[in-house]
Parts: structure tokens; sequence; C-alpha cells
């Protein structure tokens, strides 16, 4: 095979929402015979999921230790490990890697680099050594739209007031509703453009690595949003691959079907149980969590919650009193870790409601799910208004404060899950997991990655 010859070096951001879909993608380059260095801190290499054995001539993991600064606490490598307020000396850490990388750069010398937006400075190291680099962004097309062109990452000059991040920006010619929820502007302004102490803002960091990439790769099909991948095309006047969604549906004999939780799932109705999970990054406040489970009593649908307990609450306190009990016939509560992917691939459920996490959205999607859109932090509000447009989901109205009610979440639950004006979300969710789960067209676009980068770097080793 041609793409024997080839080598990529793959360098995520230290967050697991991004660490697993670049293992998802070295996965699938690996099994075209592509060989991978994947480099990452100590302790999340030992966090991954371990790589299958036919891959493991082409996939290596590399470690690079990660140095202490201060405010960084002892044995934290990975967003997870952090509050909020914690991740600006995460990134601060993760720039001082940039010696220990050029010095393994210069032991692999490989044909790319693919990175995330967060290395700004590999650009410059990989210029010494003449090697490309290329963005892989784990966020969906749509984010990237409305993130904007270079000159609006380095400046913001065309947003100057919050009223700006409430709508589509111009620079999106055709309608759309991407945007941010009001009461999260504010977070979201300071966080993309005002450098925090690693001395430089997300944004800016975001501006260097496209700027100077030769492509972008984007977890993403043409299918779900052709609209969007071609806008940032032009917005970046670069070739932008949609690599896929990276769904992957789990094999039956791995799932464990002998624990409680789906023994329960197995005596439930088809498409009777709504799944709740908002990942394991976000810490959720113990106020939001006893509304949640009000609405789910208040719903009055079986229901199977994947629970974060948050730090420093006693388990008996997470739940609101009494709530086991009466809900004992409803629904099932598992604090802490589960299978989420297993659980969404089980006929039994019949929608989700969750944090509109791109990675969720896939799984869910993938299983032909319809979405209740509770967006907490991050890219997750662009994301559930996407979802809006689409029709695939309905976002759970809220107050003007951000703040959302029971009665608004159970009215959401059922308007998706059973109404009879939720069968639009019901029918087109399903449409789409004829994309999602379609291994041919989804394979193709790894093929074409694959061809785009060859032809690449044939170019420019001849010149
Ligand atoms: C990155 O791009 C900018 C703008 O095109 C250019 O001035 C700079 O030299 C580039 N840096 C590298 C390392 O390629």
């Amino acid at each position: 095979m041609a793409a024997e010859r080839y080598r990529i070096m793959m360098f995520p951001w230290l967050a697991f929402g991004h660490m697993i879909p670049f293992l998802a993608l070295s996965k699938k380059l690996a099994a075209k015979g592509i060989s991978i260095s994947y480099i990452s801190t100590p302790k999340n290499l030992q966090r991954l999921p371990p790589i299958p054995s036919d891959l493991e001539d082409k996939l290596k993991l590399l470690e690079i230790p990660l140095p202490s600064v201060d405010g960084l606490p002892e044995n934290c490598e990975a967003t997870i490990d952090l509050q909020e307020e914690q991740i600006q000396y995460l990134k601060k850490a993760y720039d001082k890697l940039s010696k220990p990388f050029e010095n393994l750069l210069k032991k692999i010398m490989p044909d790319m680099i693919l990175i995330d937006f967060a290395p700004y400075w590999i650009p410059e190291i990989a210029a010494k050594f003449d090697i490309p680099t290329a963005y892989f962004s784990v966020y969906t097309a749509a984010t990237l739209a409305y993130t904007g062109p270079v000159e609006e990452l380095k400046t913001g000059k065309r947003r100057p007031s919050p009223e700006y991040y409430t709508r589509a920006p111009d620079w999106i010619p055709f309608p759309s509703l991407v945007s941010h929820r009001p009461d999260f502007v504010p977070i979201v302004m300071k966080s993309t453009h005002s450098p925090d102490s690693s001395g430089i803002s997300m944004a800016q960091r975001m501006a260097k690595v496209v700027e100077n990439c030769s492509f972008l790769a984007v977890r993403s099909c043409k299918e779900f949003e052709g609209e969007y991948i071609n806008l940032i095309q032009q917005l970046h006047e670069k070739p932008v691959l949609p690599i896929g969604v990276l769904h992957t549906v789990p094999e039956e004999k791995t799932i464990k079907t002998e624990t409680d939780s789906f023994k329960w799932l197995g005596e439930q109705k088809p498409k009777s149980v709504v799944f709740v999970g908002f990942g394991s990054e976000y810490k959720m406040p113990i106020e939001q969590i006893h509304e949640l489970a009000f609405a789910l009593e208040l719903c009055k649908l079986p229901f199977l919650w994947i629970l974060r307990k948050p730090e420093g609450v006693d388990s008996s306190d997470v739940l609101p009193p009494g709530f086991e009990d009466r809900t004992r016939s409803q629904g099932v509560v598992i604090l802490g870790w589960a299978p989420q992917v297993d659980i969404l691939a089980h006929t039994a459920i019949g929608g989700c409601l969750f944090h509109a996490g791109w990675g969720t959205i896939v799984e869910a999607l993938g299983f032909g799910h319809p979405l209740i859109l509770l967006s907490m932090v991050a890219d997750q509000g662009l994301n559930a208004k996407l979802l809006v447009e689409k029709e695939l989901g309905y976002e759970v109205p809220r107050n003007k404060d951000g703040s959302f009610s029971r009665e608004m979440v159970a009215e959401s639950i059922r308007r998706v899950v059973v109404e009879p004006e939720g069968e639009k979300f019901r029918s087109k969710a399903a449409q789409m997991r004829s994309n999602f789960d379609n291994k041919e067209s989804q394979n193709n676009y790894i093929n074409k990655f694959i061809e785009h980068m060859e032809k690449y770097l044939k170019k420019t080793k001849q010149v």
C-alpha cells in the first residue's frame, strides 16, 4: 500500500474530548498503513483505551513528561483533573513541552504533524525541519465558522460588543442559528479573547495554528453540515477535509449485558428510555443536579442517568431526599463512570438529554436518537443551535439569567420523546443515523484525506 511510506505525528490538547478523537483518527489512519506517533503526557496515555493488537505496529503512543508550573496541582495532566480556573496553568505547562517536542520531532522526522488548536508554537518548530502541519479540529465546522477567519481570531474587531455573540456572525452568508446563549456570552468573550496566565488567548492560539497549517481536517461530514464545511474553506482560503464523524459501534460481545443497568434496559420497551448524561468534564453544581432530578420525576418517562458525583458532596446527598424511593420503578441512576456508547446503542433508548458535546452528539445520532439539548460550557451552546437548525433536537428554554426549571426540562423531554410535535426530531434523527453509521461513506472520508495528504506531500517534495 502506498500509504505505508507516510508517517504522521499527532499532538492533541490535554483534554479527553480532544485526545479521544485524535486517537480515533490515528486508528483509522493506522489501519490504512500509515505510521502514527501519538504524543501526550504519561498519565494521559495511561488513561487512553488500549490500542487494538493489529494496530500496535503502526500506532505508537509516545510520552513526554509534563513540566510542573505554579498553580498546577501535582498529577494533574488533563482538563478533567482540574477546576475551570486552573486550566490556564495546564496550558502554561503544555507550552513548556515545546523543547521536548522538538527533540522528539528530530528523532521521528514525520512527513506531517496533525495538531490541535493549542500548540501555537509547533508551526515554527516544524518549519525548521520543513515538515508541514495540518490542523485537526475536534469541533464542528459550524463552530469553526462561528469563531471566524484568522483576522477575526486575532483581533475580535468585527464583534465589538456582547450582542454580536448572540447571533450568527455576518461572515456566515446563509441563514444560521449558530450563536451563544446570552448568559454565556461574557464567559465566551473572556475565554476566547483574553490572554490567560499562559500569556496568550485561545483565539490567538487557534489563529497561529490555522494561518500556518497546510490544510484543515474536521471531525465531520458533508451530509451533516456541508454548507459550513464549504464556508470555512472560503474563510480560511485553505483546503478543509472532513474526515467523517468517527462513530464507533460497540461489538455485541464486549457489552457487559449482565450488569444491573443493562438488565433493567432489557426490560424496557423499545425507544422508551430517556438517556441522561452530561459527560465527565463538566462539574455540575448540586443545585442543577437536583433540578434535573425533579425534572426526570416530572416527565414520568423511564430514564437512565449517568451522573458524575460532585466533589465534596456525600453520595447520599447527591440526589434530592426520597428521589430514589420515588423513582425506583421509573429509572436508574449510575453514579460515576458507565459505558455510555454501549448504553446509547441499546434499542430501549428513545432520546438523549445531554450537554450537546460533539462527541456525544455523534454517539447519539449514530444510533438515531432525537436530542434534548441543555448546553453547559465551551462549544456546546453552538452545537445545540446547529442541531436546532437541523431539527435534530430541541433546546431546553432557559430563564434570562441562564437558569432552567424542572418544568422546562420535563416539558422538553416529553416533547422530543413522546409528544406528536416532536415527530420531526425523531424522524430527522433516524435519517441522520444512516449517514453517521454508514461505513462506506465514512470510510471514504478517510481515503480522501489520505489521498489529499499524499498529493500534497508529493507536490511539496518535488519543489
Ligand atoms: C505563519 O503565517 C504567517 C502569516 O502568513 C507568516 O508571517 C509566518 O511567517 C508563518 N510562520 C511560519 C512558521 O510558517
